[in-house]
C-alpha cells in the first residue's frame, strides 16, 4: 500500500498513537550542497535514566514551505534485516508543521518556523510524544527512511535515517 495523501498520513500516525517509537540511532546519509550547506540527525542521551533526544541541525540556503516534500519510508526488522513495510508518508513541510502532531508539532515545539527563511538551525533535545511512558513491552523493532525534495523537481535535498524500537503503551485495567 502506498500512502501518498495527508489523510492516510494522519492514519498512518495514528499508527503511533497506541505505540510508543524509542528512537536508537539516526544519521545523514545525503545532502545536496545546492540546497544545504550542512545537516546533521543524531540521538542522544544523558545518563541512563535520560531520555533518548533527537537532535536536527542544519544550514538550509533557501526558504522552505511547501516546496519541499519530505518522505518517509518505513520498514521493520524481521529476520536479521529491515525489510520495506506497507507503510510510507509524504507529506508538504509547510503542511507537516501545520496538521501533523508527531514530527510537525516536535518540531514546532523547539521553535521550526513555517516558512523556514534561509539560515541555520539546532533543534536540540527533542523527544516524541509520549516518551517516558512507563510498564512498556517491546514489540519490534524498525527503521525509517528519510527523504527531503524539492517538491516540484522531486530532486533530492538530503537523505537521512532513523532506527527505533516500537513498544506498546501499558493498558490500564478497568
Ligand atoms: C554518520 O555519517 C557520517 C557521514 O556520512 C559518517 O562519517 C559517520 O561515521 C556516521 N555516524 C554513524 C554513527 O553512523
Ligand atoms: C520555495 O519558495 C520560496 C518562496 O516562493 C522561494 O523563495 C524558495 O527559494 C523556494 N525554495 C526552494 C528550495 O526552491
Ligand atoms: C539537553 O538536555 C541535557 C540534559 O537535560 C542538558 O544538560 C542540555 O543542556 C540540554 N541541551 C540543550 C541544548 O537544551
Ligand atoms: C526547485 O524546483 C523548481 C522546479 O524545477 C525550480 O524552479 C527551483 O529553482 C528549484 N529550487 C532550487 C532551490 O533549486
Amino acid at each position: 500500500m502506498r500512502v501518498a495523501n495527508v489523510g492516510i498520513f494522519l492514519l498512518s500516525l495514528s499508527f503511533f498513537h497506541c505505540l510508543q517509537l524509542i528512537p536508537e540511532r539516526a544519521n545523514v546519509t545525503y545532502i545536496n550542497k545546492k540546497y544545504m550547506e550542512y545537516g546533521r540527525l543524531y540521538i542522544s542521551r544523558y545518563g541512563r535514566k535520560s531520555p533518548y533526544y533527537i537532535n536536527l541541525e542544519g544550514i538550509i540556503k533557501h526558504t522552505w514551505a511547501d516546496n519541499i516534500t519530505m518522505h518517509l519510508i518505513f520498514y521493520e526488522y524481521l529476520h536479521n534485516e529491515y525489510r520495506r513495510s506497507f507503510v510510507e508518508v509524504h507529506i508538504m513541510y509547510c503542511k507537516m508543521m501545520k496538521t501533523d502532531p508527531y514530527i510537525g508539532g516536535m518540531l514546532a515545539k523547539h521553535g521550526a518556523p513555517c516558512p523556514a527563511p534561509p539560515g541555520e538551525y539546532k533543534l536540540q533535545n527533542m523527544t516524541l510524544q509520549g516518551d517516558n511512558f512507563p510498564n512498556l513491552f517491546p514489540i519490534s523493532k524498525g527503521k525509517i527512511e528519510v527523504e527531503l525534495t524539492n517538491t516540484s523537481s522531486t530532486e533530492t535535498i538530503l537523505k537521512a535515517y532513523a532506527t527505533a524500537s516500537f513498544v506498546t503503551k501499558a493498558k490500564k485495567k478497568i
